[in-house]
């Protein structure tokens, strides 16, 4: 029988999740359909339980159910350590014995996004990551276990940057920040976990904080943002939007459920096609 599986959000319509899994399956031969499931605004914890119940194997889950994701887990469930320190859930596996493992792929795509894709290596490097909301959260700990040299997240509402940089204390070299405190350091790469994009904003970056060589990385995907195009004005050395990632972590999700790790590079191209 063909392995259920499905991305949940809302909205959901847009989301290229299953066809990139369908082509994750075509070219491992895994027998598996995915399908794009909206749940009310409402009636997310309702909708899984239904998929479960019809056999479902897995999930994705999109915006805005991370978290609500992460509040799922229940006895006898099993919560990834990166799950837990991100707060927020981006892949549900249904085991055989009935519970959920719930995971958060998403600093993991990232991480192999950068490193492998881009060639970037993050080992000793001055990295700045903008945001602290779920989306910036959920990559810090896959982040630091690159061993930067520093780790400075920045917020506009700097006490949050500064709270999560505390929860993340243990793990490595990190420290928050407001924006203007950023003025005369430069760093190797810049992470753009805002939501500003999102609505054609900048955030408000100090000039002169790319290094030479400097990678600056959006996490949105399909356009040009006001972040791309001031680091390209900065003189940063090069500039990628989160499609990458978005497949990465597509992979690292399909890896957990069948075991077998796809080759993500013809599903990039495939996206990036006009
Ligand atoms: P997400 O889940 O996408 O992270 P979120 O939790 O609402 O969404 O967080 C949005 C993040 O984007 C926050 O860090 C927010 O900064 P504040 O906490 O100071 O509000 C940040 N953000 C949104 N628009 C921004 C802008 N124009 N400039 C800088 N930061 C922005």
């Amino acid at each position: 029988m063909t392995d259920r599986y499905a991305v949940i959000g809302n909205p959901i319509a847009h989301s290229k999740s299953p066809r990139i899994h369908a082509e994750f399956a075509r070219q491992t031969g895994q027998d598996l359909s995915y399908e794009a499931l909206l749940a009310p605004l409402d009636g997310f914890a309702a909708a899984v339980q239904a998929f479960r119940e019809q056999g479902g194997r897995g999930m994705n889950v999109t915006v805005p159910f991370k978290l609500e994701a992460f509040a799922l887990a229940r006895k006898g469930d099993r919560l990834s350590e990166r799950a837990s320190l991100a707060q927020a859930v981006n892949t549900l596996k249904c085991e055989a014995d009935g519970h959920l493992y719930l995971d958060n792929t998403d600093g993991a795509g990232l991480v192999r996004d950068i490193v492998h894709n881009l060639g970037f290596s993050l080992a000793g490097k001055r990295i700045l990551l903008m945001g602290a909301g779920g989306a910036a959260r959920g990559v810090v700990l896959p982040l630091l276990q690159q061993q930067p040299q520093a780790l400075v997240i920045a917020n506009r509402t700097a006490g949050k940057a500064f709270a999560m940089a505390s929860d993340f204390a243990p793990y490595g070299a990190v420290a928050g920040s407001g924006y203007d405190d950023l003025a005369g350091q430069t760093f190797d790469v810049v992470i753009n976990a805002t939501s500003s994009s999102l609505n054609e904003e900048l955030p408000p970056l100090p000039q002169g904080v790319f290094a030479a060589g400097a990678l600056a990385y959006d996490m949105m995907y399909g356009k040009d943002t006001p972040f791309l195009r001031f680091a390209r004005g900065q003189g940063a050395a090069r500039l990628a939007d989160g499609l990458g990632m978005l497949v990465e972590q597509a992979a690292e999700s399909f890896f957990l459920w069948r075991g077998v790790r796809p080759d993500t590079a013809p599903v990039i191209a495939l996206l990036k096609a006009p």
